[in-house]
């Protein structure tokens, strides 16, 4: 809501030239450093689903922040969708784009129950490569993806077209 959408306004921090010349990079560690602000968000991520799902999965690194809080918040458990080699059980592998090359992301093949309806966190939507692998991992793990929240979209890179007819809930967008 509009609580959310001030407190990004107010607290995420543009960093001109990171990574690389001519990006903008925002960073929002001090909306979740923000005693307040972090409440806000926690809440505003689930807040249209409630009911909805059984797990959150929360995408490495920054998607832990806030996948853990939000379970612990719903009464729910959560669910790590980690960079490859992290994870010491059987996985399923999804490749996506980078800006520059590739990168892989993997889940366990049987954290879940199966027809477990999941909520689907991470900090920024931007190209949407990163949030699709997440929830092709997720179906290839026999869950469902009930929605797919983030705290900030960026406009203009295509991440809505990339989660196709999947439900995306977004707090802020640049
Ligand atoms: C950032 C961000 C999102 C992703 C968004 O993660 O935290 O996960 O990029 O970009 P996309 O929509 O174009 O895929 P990054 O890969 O930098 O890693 P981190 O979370 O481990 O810092
Ligand atoms: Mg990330």
């Amino acid at each position: 809501g509009l609580e959310a959408q001030e407190a990004i306004d107010r607290l995420c921090v543009v960093v001109p030239d990171v990574p690389s010349a001519g990006i903008l990079f925002r960073d929002l560690t001090p909306v979740f450093s923000d005693a307040a602000a972090f409440r806000t968000i926690i809440d505003a991520l689930s807040e249209p689903f409630a009911g909805e799902f059984d797990a959150v999965a929360g995408v490495e690194a920054r998607g832990f922040l806030l996948a853990g809080a939000v379970a612990y918040a719903t009464g729910t458990g959560v669910v790590a969708i980690r960079k490859a080699g992290k994870l010491p059980r059987s996985v399923y592998r999804e490749a996506y784009d980078l800006e520059y090359g590739q990168a892989e992301l993997e889940i366990h093949q049987s954290d879940l129950p199966a027809g477990a309806r999941v909520l689907v966190l991470d900090d920024v939507l931007a190209t949407g490569g990163t949030l699709a692998a997440a929830c092709a991992l997720l179906e290839r793990a026999g869950a469902v993806v009930a929605a797919c929240a983030v705290v900030l979209e960026i406009d203009g890179l295509g991440g809505r077209d990339a989660l196709a007819e999947r439900t995306l809930h977004t707090l802020h967008s640049v």
